[in-house]
């Protein structure tokens, strides 16, 4: 069924940088309450709660309760993938409670020249299958958006899409640098739809609820939540580093990623790879996507909360800034494309830029000034960004950049 609050919305999107609004941004080294904050203690300690609490209640929603794994199997295996290069293993993780059982399963790739890799992880929207031409990898079964260049209808995957996201996964240059990667469908911790009943939400409600309270979860903080129980699981699997965890995203995802990296510090570095609004992006700038824009597509993926700040970004007592603040100081990259105005690309930027203070704190480096990098001309530091020329996607060129600065900066072996 469909809620009531998804109404039409009229919008034209604002590609105007003259007419961006005037704003002030909020100083994320003072607190609510008007106290400056000087030292990592007190952010810890005051500012960092504060702000996770903020972002929790009134965006994305908060994670009602624990579940842990109930069990995982290692579904298939296989220690000369890739030509010999790789080691493959598909890994189920179930959760079972009150009757009710979901499960996803990760695929890894894990380099054969290391003994404990470091690993990317990171969510694939079209099956993991979509991200490797290799005949070896299951195909999910479960609810999938119809795509018809990628042979998917009735909801469900085929073997036509074996492959096809692989230029946006580039297997092999991760395991030739001696990264590992995991990934896992996204659809399988809550499919994207806007409804409540199926994934993992359920698993929470109280007898009688159909859909989670005003300040609880939506589907992004939920899919945040599975890679936080993929975490559980690659901190005692022997093949992998897991002090060197690199949550990735793209999009959604890459919204995704950077609340799984705010929310869980136990991922090393985080990536977001053009993420827009509600993700890296300034929501004041309503540049592209607007938070009400979001809301009414995509009533699904935030907490009920977020509907109140519609038309209304100025009453953000934060912007997305913060939420970049909260990954500090661990290394933390913003992508973003120039032909992708609809996630704005200035507003990424200037959201690392402002999120710079708190890093500084911790002694690290961030985005020197307001003044944007060239094109293809990326700036590599605790907080790096780029911004490449082309579209909405995840290319080569954006892999490469993520693998030098997580050598500098997460397994510093340059
Ligand atoms: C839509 C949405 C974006 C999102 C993107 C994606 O364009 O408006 O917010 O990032 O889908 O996930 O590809």
């Amino acid at each position: 069924f469909h809620f009531c609050y998804a109404q039409q919305f009229e919008f034209t999107p604002n590609y105007d940088e003259s007419k961006v609004p005037q704003f002030k941004i909020t100083n994320p080294l003072i607190s609510f309450n008007g106290r400056k904050i000087k030292n990592t203690k007190r952010w810890e300690k005051v500012r960092r709660p504060e702000l996770l609490n903020f972002f929790a209640n009134n965006v994305y929603g908060k994670v009602p309760g624990e579940l842990e794994i109930s069990k995982w199997e290692v579904v298939e295996e296989n220690a000369n993938a890739l030509n010999g290069k790789a080691h493959r293993k598909q890994v189920d993780i179930v959760f079972n409670k009150d009757g009710k059982t979901l499960f996803f399963n990760i695929l890894m790739y894990l380099p054969n020249n290391k003994e404990k890799a470091p690993l990317f992880l990171g969510y694939n929207f079209y099956g993991n299958h979509a991200v490797c031409q290799d005949v070896k990898i299951r195909i999910p079964d479960t609810w999938a958006r119809n795509n018809e260049s990628y042979g998917i209808s009735n909801n469900q995957f085929t073997e036509k899409s074996r492959g096809v996201r692989k230029d946006s996964w580039q297997v092999e240059k991760i395991i030739d640098s001696g990264y590992g990667l995991a990934t896992i469908y996204y659809g399988e911790i809550d499919p994207d739809n806007n409804d409540f009943y199926n994934g993992i939400h359920p698993f929470f409600y109280v007898d009688g609820q159909q859909r989670p309270a005003a300040n609880e979860w939506g589907a992004i903080a939920a899919w945040a939540w599975g890679l936080s129980r993929a975490m559980d699981y690659l901190e005692q699997d022997s093949d992998v580093d897991a002090t060197k965890v690199i949550v990735f995203g793209h999009s959604r995802l890459g919204k995704t990623a950077l609340w799984a990296g705010a929310t869980d510090e136990r991922f090393a570095g985080v990536i977001s790879n053009n993420s827009g609004c509600g993700g890296a992006a300034l929501s004041k700038r309503q540049y592209g996507e607007t938070v009400g824009r979001i809301n009414n597509a995509f009533p699904h993926w935030f907490a009920r909360n977020f509907i109140s700040y519609n038309k209304n970004e100025k009453a953000l007592p934060i912007d997305q800034h913060g939420l970049l603040a909260l990954i500090a100081p661990r290394p933390l990259y913003v992508a973003s494309a120039e032909d992708d105005r609809w996630a704005d690309p200035r507003g990424e930027f200037l959201a690392a830029y402002y999120a710079t203070s708190v890093y500084e704190l911790y002694g690290k480096k961030g985005i020197p000034s307001e003044e944007m990098p060239q094109v293809n001309q990326p700036l590599i530091n605790t907080v790096a960004y780029h911004i490449r020329t082309g579209g909405h996607d995840v290319t080569a060129f954006d892999w490469e950049q993520y693998i030098k600065w997580a050598d500098e900066q997460v397994v510093k072996n340059f």
